[in-house]
């Protein structure tokens, strides 16, 4: 799979289930907007238990992680591409430690500390770094013609 190309100024955003669900996602969006990132690309689906044991496999053996995964695949969750010079730092930093126990406690201005619940619901996902980023992107939005797909989806548009 070709992994897009991220100079550091991309990164992979999620708004998880719990705030998704519980219709947080606008909030969030605008948040996000205010403090400077640009959305690139959208879009809102349900992982299955496969994709989300994919997409977190540096977790797999890890106690926490059947829980993740059945958190992650709950209900639907809104994939970003953010762009903004270093995106990956900045919107880490707008989202907020991991826990959102300890971000009420640390960063209560955090989007973890205002939409999340605990160690594992906690609202939304950043790619950790620019290599995770780019990797992540192109899970979430794969090259178009890269896949056999876009390929022919390509060919039908020629
Ligand atoms: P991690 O990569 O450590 O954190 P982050 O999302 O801040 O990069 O963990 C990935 C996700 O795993 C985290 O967002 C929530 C979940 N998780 C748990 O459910 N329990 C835990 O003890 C940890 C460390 C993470």
């Amino acid at each position: 799979m070709a992994l897009q190309l991220n100079s550091g100024g991309a990164t992979l955003a999620l708004i998880k289930p719990d705030a998704f669900g519980a219709g947080h996602a606008n909030d969030i969006v605008q948040l996000t907007l205010k403090a400077g990132f640009t959305v690139h690309s959208q879009r809102t689906m349900q992982l299955t238990p496969e994709l989300a044991e994919e997409f977190y496999a540096e977790h797999k053996g890890k106690h926490f992680f059947p829980i993740l995964v059945d958190f992650m695949t709950s209900g639907p969750l809104c994939a970003m591409k953010l762009g903004k010079p270093g995106a990956v730092k900045a919107w880490r930093d707008l989202i907020g430690p991991t826990n959102s126990n300890v971000a009420r406690d640390t960063k209560p201005e955090s989007i973890r500390a205002m939409y999340g619940t605990d160690g594992t619901k906690n609202a939304t996902h950043g790619s950790a770094n620019d290599g995770d980023a780019s990797r992540e992107l192109d899970f979430f939005f794969p090259d178009p013609a890269a896949t056999p797909t876009g390929k022919q989806a390509a060919a039908d548009a020629a």
